[in-house]
């Protein structure tokens, strides 16, 4: 044999050992390197049949190989590590990227989980996978992929914000779906899901011992507003408004906003009636100053009880 041909055969043997002995020796954790590239970091996830994810920083060059996939309320946003999982190696509740990552059949990727509901709300993350940081976090809903922000600690956490109103001017394609330019919806930015209301609020993940969803609205600046307890055959995109009244006996009040004259329903489009009003908590929505306007053409006319808002104001619904 040519020197040189053994030589080569030797590093290559030296390889193998070096990558398996320290891959396996790692069995619970992951196998540690150092790759220039993300392509070169997953590649070396590909080749080894034990490995399940990768995750790569491009700052310091580290390559972690994983055997399993992270579970999805287990793994924290970290902007410094890519997160890569090999196709089909995501079980039930575990972290995905594409449709192909998950095993279970029926189970499909929504808001990067393997899960079988169409629905993944702030609810879901909170109950189900732990999650437990206020913020943007990826969810889904009718099946659709989608940042959702969360608040995590109001009332037992759990909370979607459906629109911020964020002081713009608004027409009634925009208060149904206005998502946030950059991906990342803030209560004090003008930002809309609010199309998916219905849904949320009759996507209950307890069976037939909760039949009410909550809803919280509150003025941004000033933290004042108010909590709902609703029955879930109570629409929130209805065009005439609901006779449900929203009281002091389902309810609660926080800060300095105070019910309107007579209690305020269940928030309804009431576009047909008041051109100038998209969404509104009061019966009659005649004209302005309207008791109850939650949101409005022009920013700064929404008021409560009488009281003027800063136009900020937010509807978040617990489900
Ligand atoms: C409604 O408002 C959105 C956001 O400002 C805007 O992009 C859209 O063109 C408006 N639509 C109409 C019909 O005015
Ligand atoms: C909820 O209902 C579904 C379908 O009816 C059922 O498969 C599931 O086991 C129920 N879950 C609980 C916790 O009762």
């Amino acid at each position: 044999m040519r020197p040189q041909i053994t030589v080569v055969l030797l590093l290559l043997l030296l390889y193998y050992y070096y990558y398996h002995y320290y891959y396996y020796y790692y069995y619970y954790y992951y196998y540690y390197y150092y790759s220039e590239t993300d392509c070169q970091c997953r590649q070396m996830c590909f080749v080894r049949p034990a490995c399940a994810s990768a995750s790569f920083s491009p700052r310091t060059g580290s390559c972690h190989l994983y055997r399993r996939v992270a579970l999805r309320g287990g793994l924290l946003p970290d902007p410094e590590q890519v997160y890569h999982i090999l196709p089909g190696r995501s079980g039930h509740g575990e972290y995905c990227s594409s449709p192909g990552d998950c095993l279970q059949p029926g189970d499909r990727c929504l808001g990067y989980s393997c899960q079988e509901s169409e629905h993944l709300t702030c609810r879901v993350l909170k109950d189900l996978y732990g999650v437990i940081e206020s913020g943007v976090h990826w969810g889904g809903v009718a099946g659709v992929t989608m940042p959702l922000y969360c608040d995590m600690v109001y009332q037992e956490g759990g909370w979607t914000l459906l629109l911020a109103a964020g002081g713009a001017t608004w027409n009634t394609t925009s208060a149904l779906w206005r998502p946030d330019d950059e991906n990342i919806p803030d209560p004090s930015r003008p930002f809309s899901i609010y199309k998916y209301a219905d849904i949320i609020a009759s996507s209950g993940i307890i069976n037939g011992t909760d039949d009410f969803y909550q809803i919280d609205v509150y003025d941004v600046e000033t933290i004042s507003g108010g909590t709902w307890r609703v029955p879930r055959t109570e629409s929130l995109l209805g065009s005439s408004a609901s006779a449900y009244q929203l009281t002091q006996e389902n309810g609660r009040q926080y800060g300095g906003w105070k019910l309107s004259k007579a209690n305020p329903v269940v928030p309804w489009l009431a576009s047909g009636v008041d051109p100038e009003t998209f969404i509104s908590v009061s019966q009659t929505p005649d004209i302005k100053p309207a008791e109850g306007v939650l949101l409005g053409a022009a920013p700064g006319i929404q008021k409560w009880g009488g009281v003027a808002s800063s136009g900020f104001v937010a509807i978040l619904i617990r489900e």
